[in-house]
């Protein structure tokens, strides 16, 4: 029996939690979020799909946290968006409080659960609910990066998307390296293509800016991609995607994409296979991911003990 609960039904967490859902996968999904009433109605909505497709998944709405127990997956989209012009770390101080805050009161109803981030900076909540629950979290990463730069690939050469492979690794966002050895497209190298690997580069991390400024965020891209992550735990898939799991640098647990095998459990990366060059561009983003965490995770820390 697979139970899984999600935490903020918002924009994206709403179009994960339908994309997830609606092949009637688990047993009983549990919905929580701050606002009065929000997963009732949603889990009116969900139950309505559900009557149409004929999905026998059981349903639970929440306004307590309390009531999110017994999970095998929590997933985690709960926190501020980016508002146009905005960084994703610039949403740091405010969602790794509700992260701190998360940590103290799920642990201890969900025991064994793998938590899976959406939540933004994706890999700094990761790390941040990893180093205050102490449990299994993965970022889900790059996974959406590589599925941008998939599809761009296969437009621009006018190819079918599952043709081409690769992936993008770093940190989620402006920091994301394409992993270019990784790269292929119908099984030969990408370097035997004419293609601008700049402006792949430049597609992958300014799309979601551009999707924010038109569409007020981004749903249906990660919705799908993050629902696909799950989907792999569930079933026990073992696919490989690029995900960030936690890893020690120096003194702390920190979240960096790497290309990842992901089932129930997750691991090992590949990251042994990749080229040199590639390896060396990991190695910068988990150094940067570092110093640029530790420093807010302390500016963080401080204001939390003067309260
Ligand atoms: N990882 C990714 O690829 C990815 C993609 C899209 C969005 N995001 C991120 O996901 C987050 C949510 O984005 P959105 O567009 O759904 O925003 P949204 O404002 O539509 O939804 C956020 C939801 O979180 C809820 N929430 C806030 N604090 C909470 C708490 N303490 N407990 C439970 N629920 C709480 C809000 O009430 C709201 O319903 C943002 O940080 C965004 O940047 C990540």
């Amino acid at each position: 029996m697979t139970k899984i609960a999600f935490i903020g039904v918002g924009k994206i967490g709403q179009t994960i939690v339908y994309s997830s859902v609606i092949d009637g996968i688990f047993d009983e999904i549990m919905l929580y979020d701050i606002i009065p009433e929000l997963p009732d109605k949603f889990e009116h909505e969900l139950r309505h799909a559900f009557a149409s497709r004929g999905v026998k998944t059981e349903i639970i709405s929440t306004n307590n946290i309390d009531d999110i127990s017994n999970s095998d997956i929590v997933v985690i989209a709960a926190g501020k968006p980016r508002k146009p012009g905005m960084s994703r770390r610039d949403l740091f101080k405010d969602n790794a409080k509700i992260m701190i805050d998360l940590a103290s009161k799920l642990p201890s109803k969900n025991h064994g659960a793998i938590y899976v981030m959406v939540a933004n900076p994706v890999d700094m909540n990761a790390s941040v609910f990893a180093k205050y629950s102490k449990e299994m979290v993965i970022s889900t990463g790059d996974q959406v990066e590589t599925m941008r730069m998939r599809s761009f690939i296969a437009k621009k050469l006018h190819v079918p998307v599952n043709e081409v492979d690769g992936f993008v690794g770093g940190e989620h966002g402006e920091d994301a390296v394409v992993l270019w050895s990784t790269v292929s497209v119908k099984g030969l190298p990408i370097s035997e293509y004419n293609i601008n690997k700049e402006e792949v580069e430049k597609y992958v991390k300014e799309i979601p800016g551009e999707i924010i400024r038109v569409m007020g965020g981004t749903t249906w891209g990660p919705g799908t991609i993050i629902a696909d992550i799950i989907k792999a735990i569930t079933l026990n898939e073992n696919r490989l995607m690029s995900i960030a799991m936690p890893r020690k640098f120096e003194d702390e647990i920190i979240h960096v994409s790497v290309p990842t095998i992901v089932g129930r459990k997750i691991g090992p990366s590949i990251e042994s296979l990749i080229d040199e060059q590639d390896r060396w561009h990991l190695t910068s983003a988990m150094k940067d991911f570092y110093d640029v965490y530790k420093d807010m995770l302390k500016s963080l820390e401080s204001v939390e003990n003067a309260r």
